[in-house]
């Protein structure tokens, strides 16, 4: 179920959009931002406000790699496995990111802190490799600079 909080926030939202459906992201953010991430009722109670099926607005969902259908970690990393990253090292550094927190993609460190996901590009390729933390974007990052891009969430 919908906070108050978060009706009000997609309904602010609906009120100047061209259409229901293009509020989708916008909407799924706000329950994101709320709770973390979307789940199926919270996407079911979304789909409803926009007059669209769970479906169809999950299927907006899977296209967006920024909404999370599972619960995740305080704070998110997300890997760019495309080519420029790739090239750069993208392989040593995924296995250093592994090893430090104990997780694979799509796993939660033990003590909820990090959730490990891969994305496609994320329009870096200058500073690859490159990673996103929640909002924070670091390049080219090394074993050496992981230590003190992690230190930074807690
Ligand atoms: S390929 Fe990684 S940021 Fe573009």
């Amino acid at each position: 179920m919908l906070s108050d909080k978060e009706l009000q926030d997609i309904n602010a939202e609906l009120a100047h959009a061209a259409t229901k459906a293009s509020a989708s992201v916008d909407a799924l953010n706000i329950v994101q931002r709320h709770q973390g991430w979307v789940s199926d009722e919270a996407m079911k109670d979304v789909a409803s406000m926009l007059d669209m099926t769970a479906d169809e607005l999950d299927a907006v969902a899977t296209f967006y790699s920024f909404i999370f259908r599972r619960p995740v970690g305080r704070h998110v990393i997300l890997v760019c496995d495309s080519i420029s990253c790739y090239v750069m090292g993208y392989n040593p550094l995924l296995d250093n990111i592994k090893n430090r927190l104990g997780i694979a993609f799509g796993e939660t460190t033990e003590d909820k802190r990090f959730t490990l996901l891969p994305i496609s590009c994320l329009g870096a390729c200058d500073r690859a490799p490159a990673i996103m933390v929640d909002e924070d974007l670091y390049g080219p990052v090394t074993a050496e600079t992981m230590d003190g891009i992690l230190e930074k969430y807690k």
